[in-house]
């Protein structure tokens, strides 16, 4: 957003710091989680739950910590137009792949447990999110890259590209936490090592969302 939104100049280089920290306290509390407190995780396995617990592994990699890196990609490092809007791509493009690959590991759990699928608010909200963030993607490579709108087009897109990316950003956090929750359900989770650490994971996430968010309303440097 490239307005003079005055009262959003601040460092935009320490909130993107305290972001990055956030990422990696989720991708680390989450294999401590997945690894040392549950069974471990594998795409085969007569262990089931380690095919499931390649769901939130993959999905939380892919659709919350890639993606938003991708975002604060804009705010995160001194680098021409071009260079930026290539990374956030490549960043996309990966979180997609990652995130896809989650999805097919629980598909995949519930099909060798015999057991239906989304009946769940969570897996309803999460099946969305994957539909708009491939059609989100799909719209910025065609409008910013390839064959690329004419300039006037482009900039009555742009605001509506970052409004729909933020709503499906945090689509995806809602997602993540539903399914957080659900662990409490399924796993029978009470109080305990295991529950304290899954609601951190889930205050975690919540404030990597936060700061991805303001990020976005700090005002882009243009070069
Ligand atoms: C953005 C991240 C996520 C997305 C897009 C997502 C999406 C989905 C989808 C589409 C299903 C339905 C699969 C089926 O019907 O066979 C599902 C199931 C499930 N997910 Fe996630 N998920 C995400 C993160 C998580 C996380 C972090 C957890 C925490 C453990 C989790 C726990 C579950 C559970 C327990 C199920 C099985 C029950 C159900 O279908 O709701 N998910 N997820
Ligand atoms: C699901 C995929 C995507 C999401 C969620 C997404 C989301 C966003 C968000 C939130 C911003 C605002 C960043 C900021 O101002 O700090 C942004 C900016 C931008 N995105 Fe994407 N994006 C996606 C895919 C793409 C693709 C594939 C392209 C094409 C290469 C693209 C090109 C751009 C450009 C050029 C900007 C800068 C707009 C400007 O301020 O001039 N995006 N995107």
């Amino acid at each position: 957003m490239e307005n003079n939104r005055s009262s959003y100049r601040m460092s935009a280089f320490l909130v993107t710091v305290f972001a990055h920290l956030l990422a990696i306290s989720i991708a680390t509390l989450g294999l401590y989680w997945l690894i040392k407190l549950k069974e471990g995780v594998a795409f085969t396995s007569h262990v089931k739950i380690q095919i499931f617990n390649m769901h939130p592994l993959l999905t939380v990699l892919g659709f919350i910590i890639f993606s938003g890196e991708a975002i604060i990609i804009y705010k995160g490092i001194p680098a021409t137009r071009q260079t930026l809007k290539l990374i956030h791509l490549m960043l996309h493009l990966i979180a997609l792949l990652t995130g896809t690959l989650g999805i097919y590991a629980v598909f995949k759990f519930h099909n060798e447990l015999k057991a239906g699928h989304a009946y769940t608010l969570h897996s309803w909200i999460g099946l969305a999110t994957i539909c708009l963030f491939g059609l989100q993607l799909l719209l910025g490579i065609v409008t910013f890259l390839f064959p690329g709108a004419k300039s006037a087009t482009r900039a009555r897109f742009t605001p509506w590209h970052i409004f729909t990316g933020v709503g499906i950003f945090f689509m995806a956090i809602v997602t993540a936490e539903t399914g957080l929750m659900e662990e409490f359900m399924f796993q029978k989770l009470h109080k305990g090592q295991e529950a304290l650490v899954v609601n951190f994971i889930g205050i975690l996430i919540l404030m990597f969302g936060i700061s991805v968010g303001l990020l976005v309303v700090i005002p882009l440097k243009r070069n």
